[in-house]
Formats: C-alpha cells, structure tokens, sequence
C-alpha cells in the first residue's frame, strides 16, 4: 500500500518506518511512504507556504496554491501508476478514528495524508481536493504529522503479510468489537501474584472460552458501549452472566 504524505515536516513523518512493525512492512516492500513538502512547491524566495487569515485574529493558515499543486502532484503520479487515491485531511474537525475506520483504509490501494500546521488550511483545499476528514481525538495537536503516523501504523498491521501469526492482529481489542482478554508471561508468581490456573491447564478449549469471557467482561467493564451494538449468541451471553456474577461474589466477599 502507497501513503503519500504531505507535511512540512518530512524528517517527523519518515520516522514512522525506522523501527518495529512498521519498519519491517517498509523494508519487506508492504508498504511504500513518500512524503512530499508543500515548501518545494512554492515560487517565492522564501518558499512561503502560510499567510495571515482574512478578517484577522490570531496565528497563519497553510496557503492553498502550493497544497493545491501538490496533490494534484500526487494523483497525477498515482494514476499514471494505476494506483486509486483518496485524500485524507487530519483535522480535529473530523470523524473519530476508530478500528473500523482504519480496517477500511487497508483496503485503499493508495491514501494521500494532508497535515496541516498553524490555525489549519485554507478552507478552499478542503472544499476542492479533500475527500476525507479524520480526527485522532477531541484535543487540539501542533499539526497532522502524528495523526499521519498513527495512520500508518494502524493501517500498515492489518494488511496481509505484515504480522506473523505470533502476532496477529485478529484477536487485538476492537477486531471483533471488544477489547481483548488480559495476557500473562513467565514467571508464573511475580510479586506474589499468580497467572490464572487455566492458563496452565493445557486444555486449549478451556482457555478459549476464558479468554472469550474476559475479553467480554472487560468489555462490559470498561466500555460498555461497545456491547450496545453488538449481537452477542447465547454462548457468550452465558459466558458474560457468570462473569458478572463471579465479581459480584467477589465484592459481596469484601463487604
Ligand atoms: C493547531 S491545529 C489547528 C486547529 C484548528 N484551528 C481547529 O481548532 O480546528 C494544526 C493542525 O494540526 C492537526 N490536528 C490538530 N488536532 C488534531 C486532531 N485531534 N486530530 C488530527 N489532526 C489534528 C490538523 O492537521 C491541523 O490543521
């Protein structure tokens, strides 16, 4: 997959493919990063890429023309390559990213990540070129880049060939609408407290179904919005109900 993205701060984004999971998909050919600074598309001397808002008030905004020819730069490569392109605009303003959100990203062929900076971009490049517009949260960063990495990264895990089965994103927190189970490593006791018997049982059917319910339990405990929505079968219905009851015992005991 092809992410192109624009940002006056290269050096920042790049830095997304120089370690870890990431990396690895960089390396392997998975995925291909260009980042491409509005600054070279400028014809002034001081290569001027923002201007005092109209009707005044604080800060600059990114100037359109230099954006503008950028993207229109990018389709441009990306069709004469056969590669579809969305334009995706990282705003504050936009829909909150989510797991379902990203999970239909992976399937784009080609994502163009416009960063803004300063008070954001002229309002004209998102009307013209801008086809989506997507959020990380409700608080206000310096500028798009970390949202372009974040992208990146959420993206580039769920595509195929990206992680091996060791670490497959299949049982991750949101992939089937509940967050995931809780995961234990060695030593068995570690500062007194020890790993739930079941994980030493072997019994691979047994330590599913624990897993199914903690991973619902948790759920319900800490965002029970997510279950509002979803169709739970009568197995996990069961599976939920003996967990609440098992919590309940146990506050019942500490009264
Ligand atoms: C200082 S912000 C501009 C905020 C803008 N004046 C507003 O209040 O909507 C500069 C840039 O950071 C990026 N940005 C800020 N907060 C963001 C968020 N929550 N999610 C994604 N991008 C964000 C956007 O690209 C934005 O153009």
């Amino acid at each position: 997959m092809r992410f192109d993205v624009i940002t006056l701060f290269p050096e920042l984004v790049q830095a997304v493919t120089g370690s870890g999971i990431v990396g690895r998909a960089a390396n392997a050919d998975l995925i291909d990063l260009h980042c491409w600074n509005p600054r070279d598309y400028t014809s002034d001397v001081h290569r001027t890429v923002d201007d005092r808002p109209y009707g005044g008030g604080p800060g600059m905004v990114m100037k359109p023309d230099s954006l503008i020819t950028t993207i229109k730069d990018i389709r441009a490569l990306n069709a004469s390559e056969n590669i579809a392109t969305k334009v995706i605009y990282l705003s504050p303003q936009g829909k909150t990213l989510n797991q379902v959100a990203v999970k239909k990203m992976s399937a784009e062929q080609g994502l163009v990540l416009l960063c803004g900076r300063y008070e954001g971009v002229d309002e004209r490049v998102l009307e013209m070129e801008v086809d989506e517009e997507w959020s990380l949260g409700d608080y206000v960063l310096s500028g798009g880049e970390l949202g372009a990495m974040v992208l990146i990264d959420a993206i580039t895990r769920l595509l195929p060939d990206v992680l091996g089965h060791k670490d497959s994103a299949e049982q991750d927190s949101f992939s089937d609408g509940l967050l995931d189970y809780p995961h234990y490593t060695r030593p068995e006791v570690f500062a007194g407290k020890e790993i739930p018997a079941v994980l030493k049982s072997g019994n691979h059917q047994r330590i599913a179904k624990w897993r199914r319910q903690q991973a619902l339990g948790r759920t319900w405990q800490r965002r029970p919005e997510l279950l509002e929505n979803k169709i739970l079968d009568a197995e996990d219905k069961q599976l939920l109900r003996d967990f609440l009851e098992n919590i309940r015992e146990i506050e019942d005991k500490h009264e």
